[in-house]
């Protein structure tokens, strides 16, 4: 008999890291597969995690695929399931269903300067191509990593994006001033436009509110970046995760299957319904 694909396998929380307080707050959980019993994944691919009693939210695997002894997935507390697994411990068991959806196209972005754009807990699903491209920093041409939140409460990854400084240029950003803050003030596409990222040989990755993808989009194609080398990825509600409820669907395109990871290229032709 076949496998049923709804069973979750399960998944030990062998760490918690809070990144961002407050009423959005955004946690990273650190999840070990119990017993070894677990599924290797590519970046841009995503996870249903459980929490039993509670229900399932899809979350994007937010280490990259070279890290093999457990995966991470940074998450906002929203509504019911976030909050439930908010409230879990170290030591806590939850079920771990996947990897769903399609990939970044990393291979083939060899020789290539990357420049990732990412706001609020828009970082998470783009880190697993920055920690690739970092791992096999010869393979990749110039990296910049353009990042921002609300406030300096809002900065995820603080002390992971100090890190990234040798291997990467970083551009952080807050929307208002604030005393003691060295970076960009103003919003992540402003922040972008100040520093014109050359198109010349380039990817530009972007990930975060919708607003803010709009606009990042609009100064892109102004710097001179083609729909085809522009990528981001959206976050439809998805409820099975494998191309059977229609949940997800934008059009006729079934975003857990053929998604979240689109170019500019595909997803400007489909419907607005993202
Ligand atoms: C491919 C994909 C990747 C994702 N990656 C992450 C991630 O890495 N980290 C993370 O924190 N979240 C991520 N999400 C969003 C996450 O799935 C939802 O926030 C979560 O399911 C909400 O569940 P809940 O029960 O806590 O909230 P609910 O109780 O279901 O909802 C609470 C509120 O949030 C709104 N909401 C719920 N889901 C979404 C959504 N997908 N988009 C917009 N509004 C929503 C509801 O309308 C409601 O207002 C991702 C979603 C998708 C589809
Ligand atoms: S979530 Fe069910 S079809 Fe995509």
């Amino acid at each position: 008999m076949s496998q049923n694909a709804y069973l979750p396998k399960l998944g030990r929380i062998a760490a918690i890291k809070e990144e961002v307080p407050g009423g959005r707050a955004i946690k990273t959980f650190r999840i070990e597969f119990v017993n070894g019993d677990g599924f290797e994944h590519d970046c841009g691919q995503c996870a249903m995690i459980s929490v039993f009693g509670k229900g399932e939210s899809m979350i994007s695997i937010a280490s990259a695929p070279h890290i093999k002894d457990y995966k991470q997935f940074s998450i906002m507390r929203v509504g019911r399931v976030t909050t439930a697994l908010h409230d879990l411990n170290v030591g806590d068991v939850v079920g771990i269903r996947g990897p769903y959806g399609n990939k970044f196209p990393v291979k083939d972005w060899k020789g290539k300067n990357l420049i990732f754009i990412g706001g609020g807990c828009g970082l998470a699903p783009i880190w697993p191509v920055i920690q690739t491209a970092v791992n096999d920093r010869g393979q990749f041409g110039k990296i910049s990593v353009f990042y921002g939140g609300r406030s300096s409460r809002d900065i995820m990854y603080k002390n992971e994006l100090d890190k990234l400084k040798g291997d990467a240029e970083v551009h952080l950003s807050i929307d208002n001033q604030e005393e003691g803050w060295d970076g960009y003030c103003g919003f992540v596409p402003a922040n972008v436009m100040s520093k014109t990222p050359s198109p010349e040989n380039a990817i530009a990755i972007t990930c975060g509110p919708p607003i803010m993808i709009k606009f990042v989009i609009q100064n892109l194609k102004e710097l001179g970046f083609t729909d085809e080398n522009i990528y981001t990825t959206i976050e439809n509600k998805m409820k099975c995760g494998i191309g059977k409820c229609g949940r997800c669907n934008v059009g006729k395109d079934y975003v857990c299957v053929n998604g979240p990871v689109y170019s500019w290229a595909a997803l400007k032709d489909l419907p607005q319904e993202y």
